[in-house]
């Protein structure tokens, strides 16, 4: 199935948190590709990525990145495509660097900030979802079903807290 979805990582070393939106694209069924592509280290490659991807149907691009992070906002800049941006907590001041660099882009070219490192890379599988759930009602029921079970399991915390 063609890739609706392109996860890049500014390197090898922010894998153990991206995998994170693999995993719920995963549980989607929702085909992607991912890889490494460093804004800074390979910028040639990087838009080389974004244009091919874009040729090959892609919808959505997804990118992490940690220290200066400029990875989500190059791209960004040079497609329509909706990007989502995930800082990651990988260098000494913790994502907060990467938060700053993902999230304060200027007017014109926005990126969809998620939360620093592994709640953001998992809720960046899920808000792509909803962005592909827009139009396709297959992931539309899906994400209606992940949510109502997210809420059958906190029933159950609860029950088994209030057991104490
Ligand atoms: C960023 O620098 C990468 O996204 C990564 O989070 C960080 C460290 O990269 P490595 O030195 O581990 O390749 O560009």
């Amino acid at each position: 199935m063609k890739a609706k979805v392109l996860i890049l990582m500014g390197s090898d070393s922010d894998l153990p948190v991206m995998e994170g939106t693999a995993l719920v694209l995963k549980e989607f069924n929702i085909p992607y590709k991912m890889t490494v592509a460093s804004a800074h280290r390979t910028p040639d490659r990087t838009l080389k990525l974004v244009k091919s991807s874009e040729k090959e149907g892609v919808q959505i691009i997804i990118a992490g990145a940690g220290s200066a992070a400029h990875l989500a906002g190059v791209i960004a800049s040079h497609t329509t495509l909706p990007v989502i941006g995930i800082p990651i907590d990988s260098s000494p001041l913790k994502g907060i660097d990467a938060l700053y660099a993902t999230v304060q882009m200027p007017p014109g070219i926005p990126v969809a900030t998620m939360a620093i490192g592994k709640a953001g890379a998992k809720n960046a599988g899920i808000y792509a979802a909803q962005i592909l759930g827009l139009q396709d009602s297959r992931i539309a029921k899906a994400l209606k079903d992940y949510k109502k079970k997210m809420a059958a399991e906190v029933v159950k915390k609860a029950k088994k807290v209030e057991k104490k």
